[in-house]
């Protein structure tokens, strides 16, 4: 079994669309029974809540359902449990490290680190701006779950 957690700041934006589209992905591939995948954030104040309305008109614009997810908070614990911890910026990155257990910063790496091909290596917090920071994020994210997938078939399956 594979463990995968996406980490944001919030829990409400980037990281519940990465569990929603990364766990199709994985569903598409009938690769469920291998991959665990699961989100959380490093701030606490949506904890309990749905991901933004925004990101599930996004998600759901591409056929994915992420409305039953719920926020929580990443802890150290989650270092023992996931084999990678991917964060989606520098920021979450920083904050990560500092909960990490020590021994286990090998878990921990920028989600888009898996994906060099888009050349970029931060998922932007859509949070502040407008719609069409949601379908850059999910286009980022789709493209970010392939190239994990193909990683963890490679590494692990
Ligand atoms: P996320 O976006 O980290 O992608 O979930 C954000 C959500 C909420 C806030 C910031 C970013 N906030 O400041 O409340």
């Amino acid at each position: 079994m594979v463990n995968v957690l996406f980490v944001c700041l919030g829990n409400i934006c980037r990281s519940p669309s990465a569990e929603g589209i990364f766990r199709a992905c994985v569903e598409r591939e009938g690769l469920s029974d291998h991959i665990v995948i699961d989100s959380a954030g490093t701030g606490n104040w949506h904890v309990g809540n749905p991901p933004d309305s925004r990101a599930q008109a996004a998600a759901k614009r591409r056929g994915i359902d992420i409305s039953g997810l719920r926020a929580r908070v990443a802890k150290a614990e989650d270092f023992h449990h996931f084999d990678y911890v991917l964060a989606m910026d520098d920021e979450n990155h920083a904050d990560l490290s500092r909960i990490c257990p020590p021994g286990r910063e090998d878990r921990l790496a920028l989600f888009l680190d898996f994906a060099p091909v888009l050349g970029q290596r931060h998922v932007p917090d859509p949070y502040y701006g407008g719609a069409q920071g949601f379908e850059h994020m999910l286009d980022l994210i789709e493209s970010g779950s392939g190239e994990l997938l193909a990683h963890i078939r490679r590494k692990h399956l």
